[in-house]
């Protein structure tokens, strides 16, 4: 079962240039699993949250393509927030971690890698049901 400490920031190749910087993100060789999906989440409101949610079993690897915002990671022991606000890194978060993104600035962009495709199914949107799964899980010690 994953912990807080297994959601590591990753960097990401920067090719600079005068012409403008580019960055890359490849299957195994910048993220662990393999790209399925990519949505983003841009025009957030001042003040609003997104996500508030955990996943069965989906990996994402989440970046600021511009922008900035929190990202509040639990795993049901323990908390932490990173900040995400450049566009070279990018924050690796595996299955059965809650996650909340807050905080968002004016014309943040957020852009989230997954390793599957749109399942609901996959999603746990009730924390007491989250921590209730991770109680289940056999060998986990929380
Ligand atoms: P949700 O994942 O709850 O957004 P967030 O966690 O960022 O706040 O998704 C919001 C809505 O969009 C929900 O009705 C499901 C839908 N959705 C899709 O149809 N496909 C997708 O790939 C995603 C991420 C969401």
């Amino acid at each position: 079962m994953h912990t807080i400490d297994d959601c590591s920031i990753i960097n990401l190749p920067k090719i600079l240039d005068d012409r403008g910087n580019l960055s890359i993100i490849e299957y195994a060789r910048q993220i662990p699993f393999p790209i399925k999906r990519a949505y983003w989440i841009y025009d957030v409101p001042g003040g609003e949250m997104r996500g508030g949610h955990a996943y069965k079993t989906l990996h994402e690897f989440i970046v600021s393509l511009s922008g900035s915002f929190d990202v509040v990671l639990d795993d049901g022991s323990r908390t932490k927030v990173v900040s995400l606000n450049r566009s070279y890194y990018g924050l690796l978060v595996p299955n059965m971690i809650w996650r909340q993104l807050e905080n968002f600035s004016t014309n943040a962009v957020c852009l989230v890698l997954a390793s599957q495709h749109y399942s609901e199914a996959d999603y746990l949107r009730d924390y007491h049901q989250f921590t209730h799964t991770l109680h289940e899980v056999p060998g986990c010690p929380r």
